[in-house]
């Protein structure tokens, strides 16, 4: 089979690979016109990329030859493909706001979900305005999500982020870690009478979310007696298996469903969001389903050259393939993204670290980058030396908001010189005439020497509102699908998590029980033997 696009930008990239950035940009004014777009307040500028108008077509017709566009219409349109799960795709079904059916297997999903969210939207509304009160009759004023994963990241990601959306008498906790230490110090301060557990689990069988929520269970009934009544005053699940609900002792009224179409870390705009329903209200929560929806209308409609996450994903790929970039780093530079890395690390990594294709066979280039961030300036001040000056290309997404919500003197101004600073500095670079110039000391010279040309992409929009954070979301979601086809692996399957989970079952009857033969490794044999032996 011939690959003509893939060859054409092989050999493109063969030509370009020593051109400097800014080189290009004094050569072509026209340079940011051509290469930035616009989604309403969102502005996208990825004329900071090692790319040419040359380079840009042939990614372009690349999109076309790995058949993306009919990639898209498969997933929207519920197709299985999550093939090795054999499951449809359909968190944009989640915040499909059109009329339009949408069908699983000849089903449409729709009815169910609105449904869903007309039931999560009673229950936040009274737990909001305290009509739904815990089992001594008091109002809630906190709300503890249990979960791990995709049942933790998404929700604590955003309800941080709009955190200046939630109510002055509620207050939102995040357990996940099976680390007894991450339930002891987040309900050493809350009152069991005032307390809303939400156990969030797809599945629920993960290992840390059940242990965690039957721990949460005795700390509640420890407060009332063990009177099992004020279980239901104070538990709901939010889940795709009512068995396992009803089994744990959570009343099947107190879940909020969601299907097996919903991937783990695609759940935050299905009853995993129950937290974020209840920290920002219904009508914001449709406000941020409104700015997925858009964005979703946005990837299915635009032409390529026009369409931002194509866009994105395909200068992600032309990094990780030709540059052999392993790393990536997104860089939010609006304190209430602190967690959007931490998120998208899931997100991204669990999605296309893979390394078998769709056909089932070994991949030939590398796939899924490493991701990492932090939000600026902290970053600045750890981490960017070496983006700016390591041996490593770590294509960089810089964003930022370009309103202050907590409008403070001048801190808005120097944050954001500082987001715009940085991806110039890493374009340009300095050279060692500059350096000369400003009367360096010998010893310095080269040290002070930045080589530049390291690739940034920039987005800024008005203000972290409900609206801007599906948009964005959703945007990072569609790139990483777009990657995905482009690397030919299935972006929906996580089997690399199995195989640590199904071993930790097998050594914990081993630390439980200090007689038990060990057969591991002599690695692992010592490990245990050194817990066993300093536990006594
Ligand atoms: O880490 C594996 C994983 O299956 C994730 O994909 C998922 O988000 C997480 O565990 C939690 O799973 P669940 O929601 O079923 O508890």
């Amino acid at each position: 089979m011939t690959h003509p696009a893939f060859e054409k930008l092989e050999k493109n990239f063969n030509q370009t690979k020593n051109l400097e950035m800014k080189t290009l940009f004094q050569e072509d004014k026209n340079r940011f016109e051509k290469f930035h777009l616009e989604l309403d307040d969102m502005l996208v500028d990825f004329s900071k990329n090692r790319i040419t108008d040359e380079t840009f077509s042939c990614l372009i017709e690349l999109a076309k030859e790995k058949k993306l566009e009919r990639a898209i219409k498969a997933m929207f349109s519920g197709e299985k493909i999550n093939t090795t799960e054999q499951r449809a795709v359909l968190h944009t079904a989640l915040r499909n706001l059109s009329k339009k059916p949408i069908f699983v297997e000849d089903v449409d999903v729709m009815p169910e979900i609105n449904r869903v969210r007309e039931k999560m939207h009673h229950f936040s509304d009274s737990v909001r305005n305290g009509t739904f009160k815990g089992y001594t009759g008091k109002p809630f004023t906190d709300v503890v999500n249990i979960g791990i994963g995709g049942s933790d990241l998404g929700p604590v990601m955003v309800v941080k982020a709009l955190k200046k959306y939630k109510p002055a008498h509620l207050n939102f906790h995040f357990i996940s870690n099976v680390d007894s230490t991450d339930m002891v110090e987040t309900l050493k301060d809350l009152s069991p009478e005032t307390t809303l557990f939400l156990v969030a689990s797809k599945t629920f069988t993960t290992q840390e979310t059940m242990m965690n929520a039957t721990s949460a269970k005795k700390w509640l009934l420890a407060a009332f007696n063990g009177d099992e009544k004020a279980i239901s005053s104070h538990f709901v699940a939010l889940s795709t298996n009512k068995e396992a609900v009803v089994k744990f002792g959570i009343d099947a009224e107190n879940m909020f469903e969601f299907w097996d179409f919903v991937g783990g870390r695609y759940s935050l705009w299905s009853a995993i969001g129950l937290s974020i329903m209840i920290a920002i209200g219904y009508e914001n929560f449709m406000d941020f389903l409104k700015g997925a929806y858009e964005m979703d209308i946005h990837f299915q409609n635009a032409p390529f050259e026009k369409n931002i996450p194509v866009i994105l994903g395909l200068l992600s790929y032309f990094y990780i393939t030709f540059y052999k970039a392993e790393t990536t780093a997104v860089l939010p530079y609006d304190q209430y993204l602190e967690r959007l890395p931490a998120y998208l690390q899931q997100a991204s990594m669990e999605s296309n670290g893979k390394s078998i294709t769709k056909e089932g066979k070994k991949v030939t280039s590398p796939t899924g980058a490493i991701l990492f961030g932090e939000p600026g300036t902290n970053g600045q001040h750890s981490f960017y030396q070496l983006i700016h000056q390591g041996t490593h290309l770590i294509p960089c997404d810089f964003i930022a908001s370009i309103f202050s919500q907590n409008e403070l003197e001048n801190h808005q101004n120097v944050l954001l010189s500082n987001f715009l600073a940085q991806t110039e500095a890493l374009m340009k670079g300095k050279t060692l005439a500059e350096v000369q110039e400003e009367g360096t000391p010998a010893h310095q010279l080269q040290h002070r020497v930045f080589d530049g040309n390291r690739p940034t992409n920039s987005i800024l929009f008005d203000k972290m509102t409900p609206h801007a954070l599906g948009r964005l979301i959703a945007l990072y979601e569609h790139k990483i699908f777009v990657e995905g086809v482009l690397f030919n692996v299935d972006s929906y399957d996580q089997w690399g998590v199995e195989l640590g989970k199904q071993l930790a079952k097998n050594i914990l009857p081993e630390i439980e029980d200090k007689e038990k033969p060990l057969a591991h490794d002599a690695s692992t044999n010592a490990l245990i033997e050194r817990v066993r032996t300093r536990r006594g």
